[in-house]
């Protein structure tokens, strides 16, 4: 949820933690702050706001001559974002400093011990808690830093991802984590610390994942040390090598990220199916799939767990396996289905979707279905991400790194992912006839094409957007398949535009929300030619005689609704279970639009974070 960053070496380290702290502000950016140390001074400057604040309220700070530094962005849990209660904290001495990514549950009776034991608070965070924690530890039990860090955090219920620095011990920076990802960036007698890799990678692109549970010490001029916290094992860390590079963290030329992502998704589409589909051999080959191929055609049921977004691809992908697999599917938000006592079978097959891959309630119910003996299978972006490495099996969307906070290019791979599940099951099981296969098989290939040719309507989108940009509301209505496009072009406009929007069944409407349609009231009507046309016909009808204002997404050369509609948007026609791969697009770029028409921050809307670690 907040981003944490570090380094220890050579180098200035300043603008090494301020750039990277832009990187990772995506994950939290309602205040940021850094530490730094030049051998003789420990500095700590932080303030509300974004990482531009901080830079201007730097300014006035020494900050040349650190070589060791950390920063924060975040997203705050406990305490409202101000100057005090941003990272770094300090314990009571001043001499420990530590930045701190998650939520310390148990703070409450660890700070009325402490309060009792003499210490005092300046902030409401449960961060500020640790850091006295360790450095009581340190204190009354006279360990060594790594160790004081060790024992503290067997106390403590929660998730963190934590960086600490101690100004008795120069030369050495204390990682840890449990639910909140931190990776290392191993150089040339240098270490970075980042929540994630986009941070580092123009310096190193050998990494570490710290896994759950491990401690780190990370000491100039000393190979790493990694420990179990719970029983001090030693764990020899697997570098990894990196294949990101920089050019796709960064803007590429577009005004925003979103926009960049938007625009991705013909080559993101082509590279998730890249090597796993070869339409003209009629095969569909993921080696997640392939390995456990029984479980799936024997799953007497799918449970589908995700949050957000990922949510609606789950939805999409209900109907999808429904409809090829005969296999019964149910969608659930992770965060009920965490919470509930679902009724979780050993015959079921769990299926969970995340972008980040660090979604705490999708992690949570995942634990929970393992717990229960269900098999589970994560479709994750983030590569080493939490969740692909807690699912037995699983698929990656190879979308490349998502930076918009609102998910676009997330959401059309895990709809292409699941979509070729979906097939491969179909064929071993043979639901689907041969023919209807392949056609499947030739038209998903086909889709980066058209989704290309979706991204022509930009200029319609954004002639209509400049005339919706105030509305209050605004209604997304869709049937079948495009049902869930709905819901996902409300939230779209939702979270980036802040405009009331709702989604729903188009049949629907008749139930109640009819009674808001007026004049001032714009309905985005999901109509493509194939699935439920005439019925979506009738719906628009219902909405015209009612004078709401009809913005309807058809298929190209489109008559019938273009003379009912207000506004039209064409795409190219597929059939109706790959419609929503091409349907979304128009809606993605209309919330865009309206967004930067409003002067709405699109890569960073209010209150959200990019991937949300706490539940
Ligand atoms: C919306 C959005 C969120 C995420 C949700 C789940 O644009 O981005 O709704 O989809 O927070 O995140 P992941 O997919 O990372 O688990």
């Amino acid at each position: 949820m907040c981003g944490i960053v570090g380094y220890i070496g050579y180098r200035e380290a300043f603008p090494i933690v301020i750039k990277g702290l832009r990187r990772l502000e995506y994950r939290g950016y309602d205040s940021a702050g850094v530490m730094l140390y030049d051998g003789n001074e420990l500095v700590v400057c932080k303030t509300k706001g974004k990482v531009a604040d901080l830079e201007e309220r730097c300014k006035d700070t020494t900050t040349a001559g650190a070589t060791i530094g950390m920063g924060h962005t975040r997203w705050a849990t406990h305490g409202v974002p101000n100057d005090v209660n941003s990272h770094p904290h300090l314990s009571n001495s001043g001499e420990l400093a530590i930045i701190h990514n998650g939520i310390i549950e148990n703070y409450e009776p660890l700070k009325k011990e402490l309060i009792n034991r003499g210490y005092t608070f300046k902030s409401d965070t449960d961060t500020e808690v640790l850091v006295n924690l360790i450095e009581d530890v340190q204190k009354t039990q006279n360990l060594k830093l790594g160790k004081a860090v060790q024992v503290a955090l067997r106390q403590v219920i929660g998730a963190y991802a934590i960086c600490v620095f101690d100004i008795k011990k120069p030369n050495e920076i204390i990682v840890a984590r449990l639910g909140s990802p931190l990776a290392i960036g191993v150089g040339e007698n240098e270490y970075f610390i980042a929540s994630d890799a986009s941070p580092f990678i123009e310096y190193t692109t050998n990494a570490i994942y710290l896994e759950d549970e491990e401690i780190a010490v990370i000491r100039l001029g000393k190979k790493l040390k990694v420990r179990k916290i719970k029983d001090d094992s030693l764990v020899d860390p697997y570098v990894q090598k990196l294949q990101m590079n920089l050019e796709q963290i960064e803007k590429g030329g577009y005004d925003h990220f979103m926009l960049k992502e938007i625009y991705e998704q013909p080559s993101v589409i082509k590279d998730t199916y890249r090597g796993r589909l070869l339409a003209d051999q009629g095969i569909i080959r993921m080696a997640g799939i392939e390995d456990n191929l029984e479980r799936f055609v024997n799953a007497e049921r799918i449970l589908i767990v995700a949050c957000g977004t990922s949510w609606h691809a789950g939805l999409v992908a209900e109907y999808v396996i429904e409809e090829f697999t005969r296999i019964p599917v149910e969608v659930e938000y992770a965060s009920e289905f965490r919470y509930r006592n679902p009724i979780i079978n050993k015959g079921d097959v769990v299926i969970a979707i995340s972008q980040s891959g660090e979604t705490a309630d999708t992690l949570a119910a995942i634990k929970l279905a393992k717990e229960n003996g269900a098999f589970v299978f994560g479709v994750c972006n983030v590569v080493g991400s939490s969740i692909s490495r807690e699912t037995h099996a699983g698929a990656y969307t190879h979308a490349g790194p998502e930076i918009g906070v609102a998910s676009t290019k997330a959401f059309t791979t895990q709809i292409t992912v699941l979509t070729m599940i979906a097939l491969r099951i179909a064929q071993a099981k043979g639901t689907l006839n041969h023919t209807d296969y392949r056609r499947y098989l030739q038209e998903l290939e086909r889709i980066p094409e058209q989704v290309k040719e979706a991204l022509e309507s930009n200029d319609v989108a954004k002639e209509i957007a400049a005339v919706f940009k105030d509305a209050p509301n605004c209604l997304y209505l869709g049937r079948g398949y495009n049902f869930p496009v709905a819901l996902e072009g409300a939230l779209k406009l939702k979270e980036i535009s802040y405009i009331h929007a709702e989604g729903y069944p188009a049949a629907e409407m008749k139930h109640g929300p009819i009674a808001l349609i007026d004049e001032m009231m714009p309905v985005v009507v999901i109509a493509p030619k194939q699935g439920h046309y005439d019925k979506v016909v009738s719906n628009i009808q219902e909405i015209k005689s009612r004078s709401g204002k009809i913005i309807a997404v058809v298929t190209k050369g489109d008559t019938q609704v273009r003379d009912l509609a207000d506004y039209v948007i064409e795409i190219p026609e597929t059939s109706d279970a790959l419609s929503p791969l091409i349907t979304t697009i128009p809606l993605q770029l209309l919330s865009y639009h309206i967004a930067v028409f409003r002067g709405c921050n699109v890569d960073q809307p209010r209150n959200l974070a990019k991937s949300v670690t706490v539940e």
